[in-house]
């Protein structure tokens, strides 16, 4: 396979999104076999490893020693992945576009795709997913050692269940109907709530997923009416012109410590920057109460990395992981995995070099407008951050680097120690039980975050927060649990504050 394009064969980014929205075009890649199936399974593409019969990939999957991180990856193994033929798989595909500027947005319809929860204490049945995910009957959610939480297509649930049964597999199907639980998930406000938001100054509530346009104006709304500590700025572009706002909240003494947030890495994890927008209104509206450990740290906040595909998920697929970059030599998939993008050991364990993947991490370290633009930010500042702290969804842990091995770094125990009593204020507060340990240790490898990026720069605490729930609701968190999660995650970044002033 050839190498992913340059950087001048990439697009530049359109720079005005109010002008041209999704200018870009969404190729669906429909398989022709598949016309007639769900439209989940035509956009497969985009989302999944391609399926091992068209792209003639060697190897007998049932001499397969397959690992964990495998099946979470697709591939860790740097040459097998080097043999899928993007132009074979583009070949194999019949190709469709469709222009999101008009009204026909085809969104991805998840009826009868079902999560399930199993358990992977056997070496059999990591083997069985792992062969199941490459005939893209499933691809994985979420999971640790012992668990791990998979998607099950709709056309799929009779063989999978098949599969299950012959092996002895035993599964909680944790999600009926995907569709429906994503169909009420985010419901529009009630009269009451419009309302109050008519007199706010700003759309922004915790009771809702907002889209892109309200978390900026409420950034910009605070920067606005709360001068002398707030200032938004916008820190770069994402691939298709959104900005990257960054709210600064400071009383701008000098002996500040600075503290580095940033949600919505990931575009599907919503609770991730309804969570980060909480912390923000907080300390905005309440600054002079605030505890002086709040007071005593600079706090730059980026709600949003991901814009387009933030954006993407409300309008095309709820379960958009990556950006919305094309990528690779046919350009025929969508996206890297910004979480894989980041400079730091970038091209190891779990993560792929093939651009159809979901954890597919770029053509080299920060190819991405949006990992570049944070990346340049916090190395070319000034400012000397104490902590950088990235939330995402979901599974409840609160993870310190080492991600790329299983390794940890030499102040290890003093991240566990903090990290454990931000856990265990987490769950004095709202009851929620967070793990707390090392990202390979407690996950599985994953090369290229940015909290390992962050780590090697220097930054003390660095966490990865792994917000809820557990797999019940996954991705699909309803509207009213922003709040008891927004509220109890504060009372864990209070915890965090204080180390922070301690350092
Ligand atoms: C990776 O795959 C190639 C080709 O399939 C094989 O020759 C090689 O032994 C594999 N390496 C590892 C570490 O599994
Ligand atoms: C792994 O996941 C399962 C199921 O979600 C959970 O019960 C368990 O506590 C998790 N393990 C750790 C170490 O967090
Ligand atoms: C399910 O299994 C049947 C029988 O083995 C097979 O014909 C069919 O193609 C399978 N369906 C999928 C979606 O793989
Ligand atoms: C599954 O369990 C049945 C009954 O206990 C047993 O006969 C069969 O060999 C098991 N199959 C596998 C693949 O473990
Ligand atoms: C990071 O910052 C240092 C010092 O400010 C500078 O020398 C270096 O070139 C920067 N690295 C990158 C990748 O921008
Ligand atoms: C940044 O902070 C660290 C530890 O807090 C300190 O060792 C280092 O000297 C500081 N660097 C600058 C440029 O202030
Ligand atoms: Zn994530």
């Amino acid at each position: 396979m050839q190498r992913a394009p340059s950087a001048a064969a990439q697009k530049s980014p359109s720079w005005s999104f109010a002008m041209e929205p999704w200018r870009t075009l969404l190729v669906l890649a429909v398989a022709a076999a598949a016309a007639a199936t769900p439209l989940i399974d035509q956009l497969a593409p985009g989302q999944e490893w391609p399926a091992r019969s068209s792209v003639g990939q060697p190897g007998d999957s049932t001499k397969e020693e397959i690992k964990v991180e495998d099946v979470f990856s697709g591939s860790t193994n740097e040459t097998a992945v080097e043999e899928v033929d993007e132009e074979a798989f583009a070949k194999a595909v019949i190709t469709k576009e469709v222009d999101l500027t008009k009204d026909e947005i085809t969104k991805v319809d998840y009826s009868g795709a079902q999560v399930w929860k199993i358990q992977t204490n056997k070496r059999s049945v990591v083997a069985v997913v792992g062969r199941l995910r490459r005939r893209n009957l499933v691809s994985t959610w979420g999971g640790n050692h012992t668990h791990m939480d998979i998607l099950v297509k709709p056309n799929a649930v009779k063989n999978v269940t098949r599969a299950f049964k012959r092996e002895n597999i035993t599964y909680d199907v944790l999600i009926e109907d995907l569709q429906r639980r994503i169909d009420e998930e985010n419901p529009p406000l009630d009269e009451n709530e419009l309302s109050l938001q008519d007199r706010r100054g700003h759309k922004m509530t915790w009771k809702q997923y907002h889209r892109l346009e309200d978390i900026h104006q409420f950034m910009d709304y605070l920067a606005k009416t709360y001068p002398s500590i707030i200032s938004v700025n916008s820190i770069g572009k994402s691939h298709e012109g959104r900005d990257l706002k960054v709210l600064r909240i400071s009383d701008g003494k000098p002996t500040n410590k600075a503290v580095w947030i940033d949600g919505g890495i990931h575009a599907r994890e919503w609770i991730s920057p309804a969570t980060v927008t909480y912390f923000i209104n907080q300390f905005a509206e309440n600054f002079d109460v605030e505890s002086d450990d709040v007071k005593n740290i600079d706090w730059y906040i980026l709600p949003v990395v991901n814009p387009d595909g933030y954006e993407f998920t409300h309008l095309g697929d709820r379960l958009w992981r990556k950006n919305r970059k094309p990528q690779g030599t046919t350009r025929v998939c969508f996206g890297a995995d910004l979480n894989r993008n980041f400079g730091y050991r970038w091209g190891g364990k779990g993560s792929s070099n093939n651009p159809c993947s979901d954890i597919y991490r770029g053509s080299r370290a920060f190819s991405e407008p949006e990992t570049k633009a944070v990346s340049d930010f916090i190395n070319n500042s000034a400012v000397n951050f104490t902590a950088y702290l990235t939330y995402h969804s979901y599974g409840q842990y609160i993870l310190y680097p080492w991600g790329y091995d299983s390794v940890v770094p030499p102040d290890y125990q003093q991240l566990d120690i903090v990290g454990k009593d931000v856990a265990r204020a987490i769950q004095q507060t709202g009851g929620s039980e967070y793990s707390v340990g090392s990202s390979s240790g407690l996950l599985y490898p994953a090369a290229g975050g940015s909290d390992d990026w962050a780590k090697a720069k220097g930054i003390k605490y660095t966490y990865t927060i792994e917000l809820s729930d557990t797999g019940r609701y996954g991705f699909i968190l309803p509207v009213s649990y922003i709040e008891p999660v927004a509220r109890e995650s504060l009372a864990g970044l209070r915890v965090l504050a204080a180390a922070v002033n301690k350092a």
